[in-house]
């Protein structure tokens, strides 16, 4: 496993207990081979490092990267450059580099420890609502019973009606599919979320519910990393800001090296 001893994070991890996420330097080009290896340059060297009880929003123009720093600190996207390191869980001095993890070792930190929400729902065909929401709580071993209170518990605090929840959220609207979305996202209380523009969608009455939901997760100790595109939920919600700002634009391989 790529774990402590060769990281340059090993220190960090130990003498602040309170890290949860440490980003040095992340660097991330696109290359589009299907137009003459032009190279998207959409990271060039962000750092950050997130406590527990931090909530730090990204800020800045549409292509300026937010998504893509999301991505890569939630190994969906590999990156170029630099290192992610993200605890492995509350107790341990031990951390997950997460460019060059197996990616056994990226599922494990993704059921125990880091959260993601998209802006939209990866809706899985003929899956029920609840247990869609459940199923995260299910993966790391809570009773389905239980899970199932905890999921309906939050699908109501989240205003989706009770007669959804049986069904599968394929046929919803937007706002609803949205609020199963965040619903699955918070039910396990991860150590880690990474919260892409998830209120997009949502009218003012669920924003506010979802703002109170992502104060309670930080207050619970959450290191969380989002991006919002409502200056009322940024406000909610951030412990602090991060300016991102887009690289160059487009530039050529062979002028970029
Ligand atoms: N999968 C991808 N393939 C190619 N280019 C991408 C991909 N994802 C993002 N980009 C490019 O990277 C830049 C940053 O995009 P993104 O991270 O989505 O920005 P933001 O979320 O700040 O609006 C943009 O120029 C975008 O076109
Ligand atoms: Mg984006």
């Amino acid at each position: 496993m790529m774990r402590t001893a060769s990281s340059p994070h090993a220190s960090a991890f130990v003498e602040r207990p309170a890290l949860m996420l440490r980003a040095q330097d992340v660097r991330k080009t696109f290359t589009l081979h299907g137009q003459g290896g032009i190279g998207i340059e959409a990271l060039a060297g962000v750092s950050l490092d997130v406590e527990r009880g931090e909530c730090v929003v990204l800020v800045g123009p549409s292509g300026a990267g937010k998504s893509t720093l999301l991505r890569c600190l939630y190994g969906n996207y590999l990156a170029s450059g630099g290192s992610i390191a993200i605890r492995d869980d509350d107790a341990s001095e031990q951390h997950l580099e997460i460019t060059g993890a197996a990616p056994h070792d990226v599922l494990r930190l993704r059921r125990n420890v880091v959260g993601y929400v998209s802006q939209f729902l990866r809706v899985i065909p003929r899956v029920a609502t609840r247990d869609l929401v459940a199923a995260p709580l299910v993966a790391r071993g809570v009773a389905q019973s239980e899970a199932h209170a905890r999921a309906e518990a939050l699908l109501a605090r989240l205003n989706v009606p009770r007669r959804l929840w049986s069904l599968a959220p394929a046929t919803f609207s937007g706002g609803e599919q949205q609020r199963v979305n965040i619903a699955r996202g918070l039910i396990a209380g991860h150590r880690v979320l990474l919260l892409d523009e998830p209120t997009a969608s949502l009218d003012a009455e669920n924003r506010e519910v979802v703002s109170s939901l992502i104060v309670e997760a930080r207050e619970l100790g959450a290191a969380i990393v989002g991006v919002f595109h409502d200056e009322d939920t940024r406000e909610r919600v951030a412990t602090r800001r991060l300016a991102l700002t887009a690289p160059r634009a487009q530039t050529a391989l062979n002028e970029a090296a």
